[in-house]
């Protein structure tokens, strides 16, 4: 994976627009804070930038040293200036090789040309993948490609698009949809003449700056933003943007070529960057990302000994019907005990932060979220409202009614999973992330660990993390809690089995599982488990698996750990977060906690 940027605006040296700014691009050579493939891009960089006075072809530089190190580079950043640059780090995509002839921007004529993503399949000859793709490029251009990377087979099937009098905008998206024909793939591209700029977010992020810092007088189009200031949009993904230094406009790529069809991201209603409608909901999780999630997870855990399965697959539209019903439950006091602790801090919350956008992980109904809402909104600073979760009806049907609700409220949902997605949120403004229900007990501690540093890596100073935690207590009543009398919270676990059944054609009989919480005191979590009453087998074919039970046979389906201060703050501050408040319910059975980045 690579990040990339273009700008188009008044002249600036390279310096101040790649090296000086907090989190440029020679920062996200080396720590990037929305890259979700890849850790680093070391494998080069290259910058194109326009003198258009004395040629219309851009000046290139390029090289497969780590951006950070290029002290050449360095040197002459500080004089070269321009008003139109297109700039890229470089991961390469294992087996692709490290050579400066892949590295973008690729250039032809008065086009600068990057990618960032790989096409799926490209470098196994298996799939004929190179060959079907080559097979496309016309004579001319195909003589241009002097590597061997998918970005420059991508560049000459744009070149012969722009050489048809395509737009740049329709040759990126006719491209998308030539290889999306073939295989699937991150490809979000980025086109300039130095007068013009188009740009498609398909599979990562991508962000827009206009006319404020960085981009005074201009714009910005980047894979992250380059610094914390206000301002920077996300283009929700399966979008292309296209504008010059004056104008931007965006669309979703589904509406410009009906040939391009992308389940996964639907984004209604579309609208132009500037004038965000206020509800939008954005899909995160890529096509057959989930299915693959899914086949891989039940693969690892049911195989296992001792068997689990992932909590995730739990709030399926049924199970959050009956997740609902368990907060209602007379044993389930976690819910009723956060709402008292809102109802009695939101507004201090409102005071101490001063958020203008709550962000909401694992969302849910967003049922207490109305107290923290409201008290934002009475403080005179509400804006955005921005709900996440991996439960797409749930949260669709949440968001609408929330933006009914707050008119003047922009929400913009997020479907994702939060353990892969916290660090692809939306920035700017004053943001309050709150993580409510106690899910956080759902992740094991190196889980924790890693969600709170990702987290926290996101965070600009003055932003905060409202965090709910179950406390330790007296384990009867905590077994209580997730075994009630009822048996709701039975069917809840039961309905994973229902699941499976619906995705992989499994045939497990759910009855003949009983659900099983249990205290686990050396570990500090209660346990839900799914026990075999009796020797079963069961198959599933959308695994090609056969699993034989044998009697009292177990699987783990959850932990949720319960928590003392002591321990919350110091998982806090590992991840480079500082408590700042504390509060308990009057009962002392659950608490709330504030935390600043
Ligand atoms: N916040 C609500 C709901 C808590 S239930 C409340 O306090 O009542 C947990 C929620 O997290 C569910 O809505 C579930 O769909 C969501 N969830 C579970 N795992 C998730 C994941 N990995 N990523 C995003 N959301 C997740
Ligand atoms: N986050 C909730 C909790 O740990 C989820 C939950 C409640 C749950 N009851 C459950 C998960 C029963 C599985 C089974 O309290």
């Amino acid at each position: 994976m690579c990040r990339h940027l273009a700008y188009l605006g008044p002249p600036v040296t390279l310096e101040s627009l790649l090296v000086d700014p907090p989190h440029g691009l020679v920062r996200q050579a080396w720590a990037p804070r929305h890259q979700d493939v890849g850790r680093i891009n070391a494998d080069g960089f290259g910058v194109g930038w326009y003198d258009r006075s004395r040629r219309l072809e851009p000046a290139r530089y390029r090289t497969t040293r780590p951006m950070w190190t290029d002290s050449s580079f360095a040197s002459l950043a500080g004089l070269a200036a321009s008003g139109a640059v297109m700039a890229s780090v470089r991961a390469a995509t294992p087996p692709s090789p490290v050579e400066t002839s892949s590295n973008a921007p690729f250039t032809s004529g008065p086009w600068l040309f990057s990618h960032n993503g790989t096409v799926n399949g490209f470098h196994d000859p298996s799939t004929g993948l190179r060959v079907k793709l080559g097979r496309l490029v016309s004579e001319r251009r195909a003589g241009g490609i002097e590597g061997c990377s998918d970005s420059e087979v991508l560049f000459a099937l744009v070149l012969d698009r722009l050489d048809e009098g395509a737009s740049l905008g329709d040759a990126l998206v006719e491209v998308t949809a030539t290889v999306l024909g073939l295989t699937t793939g991150r490809l979000n591209l980025l086109l300039t003449d130095g007068l013009d700029v188009a740009a498609t977010a398909w599979g990562s992020s991508l962000f827009i700056l206009r006319d404020v810092g960085l981009a005074a007088g201009g714009m910005v189009v980047a894979s992250e933003p380059c610094d914390d200031e206000p301002g920077w949009e996300a283009l929700p993904d399966g979008f292309l943007m296209e504008g010059n230094a004056s104008n931007c406009s965006s669309k979703a790529m589904g509406d410009a070529d009906a040939r391009v069809t992308h389940p996964g991201t639907q984004t209604t209603p579309t609208g132009p960057v500037e004038a965000a409608p206020p509800l939008e909901v954005v899909v995160h999780l890529q096509p057959g990302e989930v299915e693959s999630a899914l086949l891989a997870d039940v693969r690892a855990g049911l195989g296992a000994r001792p068997r689990r399965l992932s909590p995730r697959w739990l709030y399926d539209d049924r199970g959050s019907e009956l997740f609902d019903a368990i907060t209602r439950l007379p044993e389930y006091y976690p819910t009723r005990r956060e709402r008292e602790i809102l109802v009695d801090h939101a507004a201090e919350i409102a005071a101490l932060t001063k958020a203008d956008t709550l962000v909401e992980l694992g969302s849910g109904t967003s049922e207490k979220t109305g107290l923290l809402l409201d008290a934002l909104d009475q403080a005179g600073n509400l804006q955005r409202f921005i709900p996440l979760d991996v439960s797409e009806a749930t949260l669709r049907a949440a968001a609408a009614g929330i933006a009914d609700t707050y008119p003047a409220l922009t929400v913009r949902a997020v479907v994702g999973d939060f353990v892969d997605h916290v660090g692809r949120l939306p920035v700017g403004g004053r943001r309050l992330v709150a993580f409510l229900g106690g899910t956080i007990g759902n992740l094991g501690p190196s889980e924790r660990a890693s969600l709170l540093a990702d987290l926290a890596g996101g965070l600009a100073p003055g932003d905060a993390l409202l965090l709910g935690t179950d406390l330790v207590k007296d384990p009867a009543r905590l077994v209580a809690a997730y075994d009630d009398g009822a048996g709701v919270t039975a069917e809840f676990n039961r309905n994973l089995l229902h699941m499976l059944n619906r995705e992989l054609g499994a045939n497990f009989v759910p009855e003949r599982f009983q659900h099983l919480a249990r205290w686990n005191a050396e570990q500090q979590w209660i346990e839900m488990r799914l026990r075999s009453i009796g020797t079963q087998s069961v198959r599933l074919p959308g695994v090609e698996m056969e699993i034989e039970f044998l009697d009292g046979e177990e699987v783990l389906t959850e932990i949720s750990a319960k928590f003392h201060r002591e321990g919350i703050e110091a998982e806090l501050a590992v991840a480079g977060l500082r408590l700042a408040e504390w509060w308990t319910d009057t009962a002392g059975d659950y608490a709330l906690s504030l935390s600043l980045a």
